[in-house]
């Protein structure tokens, strides 16, 4: 499974790339914006300082702008995707695109039958949000199932990105149910690390050590 960071925040992406574990960045126009930097500087400086995949998402609502622009965020770094929404002027925006050589990660994914239909456009990428489909009372979870399923059955390249995630749970549950890809935030890829047991058990190894040896603490 690929882990990426779902942030368009330097420093989280420069602490993260500290642990060697990360293999793409996903950004939306939230996460951008959070930052402050208009969306082709701040790709540009993640691409900067990450070698890997970094999705970078358009802001245009009909498939001709979409297109433009997608191209555009492509030119910025050999590494962008470009991220488009799931909606019927995406899926025209994700066929073209794809069919230039241009990786598209197709994003807002709530159904099995969105999933589907990026897949036949050509989506490098698709991204059901399970976290946003578990505040609604319905689990999140068997819809990446339900795609993965779909997709094996007819041999579909396309990588099942397990997004809008908000702790580790999802994140193994996601590992289980076979997604390609899980992108977390910050947050969570710091809870994937911690254990009660382990600082518990750390503390006690050297505790003893120290008496054994009466060195003193560190
Ligand atoms: C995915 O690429 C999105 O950026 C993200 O996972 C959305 O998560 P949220 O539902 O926590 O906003």
């Amino acid at each position: 499974m690929k882990f990426f960071l779902d942030s368009a925040n330097l420093e989280e992406v420069k602490n993260a790339l500290e642990w060697g574990i990360i293999d793409g960045v996903t950004t939306n126009p939230s996460l951008i914006a959070k930052e402050g930097v208009p969306i082709e500087e701040q790709i540009r400086k993640i691409c900067d300082i990450f070698e890997g995949d970094v999705s970078a998402e358009v802001i245009s609502d009909t498939a001709q702008d979409m297109i433009k622009e997608g191209r555009r965020l492509a030119h910025v770094h050999r590494n962008v995707v470009v991220k488009v929404p799931l909606i019927a002027e995406g899926i025209k925006a994700v066929s073209r695109l794809s069919k230039e050589g241009i990786r598209t990660n197709v994003t807002l994914c709530f159904s099995a039958a969105q999933a589907l239909v990026a897949a036949k456009a050509g989506a490098y990428i698709v991204s059901p949000f399970i976290g946003r489909i578990d505040d609604l009372g319905w689990p999140g979870m068997d819809l990446i199932r339900d795609i993965v399923t779909i997709y094996r059955n007819y041999d579909f390249k396309t990588q099942v990105l397990a997004a809008s995630v908000r702790g580790s749970l999802h994140v193994v549950e996601a590992a289980k149910a076979g997604a390609h890809i899980g992108t977390l935030p910050y947050k969570v890829l710091e809870q994937l690390f911690q254990h009660p047991l382990t600082e518990k058990g750390l503390e006690q190894f050297l505790a003893d050590h120290r008496r054994a040896f009466e060195m003193a603490p560190v």
